[in-house]
């Protein structure tokens, strides 16, 4: 059985909205709708859990179908997952994808690339390589980029790993951090450029004129990924 976690539990206090970017509106739909429509239509996930602040329950509970599990977020996102963790255990999953809800345009193809490999692998994150020149701020030193790799999210996780490797309270810069700390291997697999993380204002225009194309690019690409579990 594979779970779902969408984190929507932050303050997005880098895009210096009146409310969490998660909560603004996209074209015709709140921001953390887009993320979620693609778990759904995946169908991949016998349970999905969406992580929001304390305050914004009631609301997402209203925008939401009954079957999605709508939990309390902690301070920081290492305390989120950990609360959306401590709420799977009782449901025994055999592994767990998670997602930040600040990338709202998730491709059907990258969680099918990212389901298929954590079935194999264990651990899994998408990655995308870094394109333009690196320089390190002290001297101005040029560094190699082919070294260094960019860490999106979906991560997905053997359960019973990603559990253990959490046990111990930090705040982890994102989940594959625990596991490789607990000695585990971590799976790359291709991210999408498609899957930024909105974190500034600017973010969010670049984000309205996609989301004013979303449906085609998500039905094309549905279309080409059609059997790729099967
Ligand atoms: N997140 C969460 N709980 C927190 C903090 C973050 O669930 N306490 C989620 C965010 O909602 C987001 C994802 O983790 O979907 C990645 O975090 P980020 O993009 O940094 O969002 P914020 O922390 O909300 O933004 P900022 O750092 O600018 O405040
Ligand atoms: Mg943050």
């Amino acid at each position: 059985m594979i779970a779902g976690i969408l984190l929507a539990g932050g303050k997005g206090e880098r895009t210096n909205s009146k409310i969490p970017k998660q909560f603004l509106k996209l074209g015709d739909k709140y921001l953390f709708e887009y993320p979620l429509e693609s778990f759904k239509r995946s169908n991949i996930f016998e349970i999905i859990v969406i992580v929001v602040p304390k305050d914004w329950i009631d609301f997402v509970r209203t925008k939401v179908s009954k079957d999605i599990h709508v939990i309390v977020g902690g301070n920081t996102r290492s305390e989120s997952v950990r609360n959306a963790l401590d709420f799977l255990e009782k449901f025994r999953p055999d592994f767990v994808v998670i997602h930040d809800a600040s990338r709202p345009f998730l491709k059907l193809s990258l969680l099918k690339r990212i389901v298929k490999s954590v079935l194999e692998k264990g651990a899994v994150t998408a990655f995308l390589p870094c394109v333009d020149a690196m320089v390190k701020l002290e001297k101005f030193a040029y560094v190699n980029r082919e070294k260094y790799v960019r860490i999106q999210t979906p991560q997905a996780f053997r359960f019973s790993i990603i559990k253990k490797s959490h046990e111990k309270k930090k705040n982890w810069r994102d989940d594959t951090q625990p596991i490789v700390e607990n000695g585990f291997h971590v799976e790359f697999v291709k991210g999408d450029p498609f899957c930024f993380k909105i974190t500034y204002e600017e973010d969010i225009k670049l984000a309205q004129i996609i989301a004013s194309k979303w449906n085609t690019i998500f039905e094309e690409d549905a279309l080409l990924s059609q059997d790729f579990l099967q």
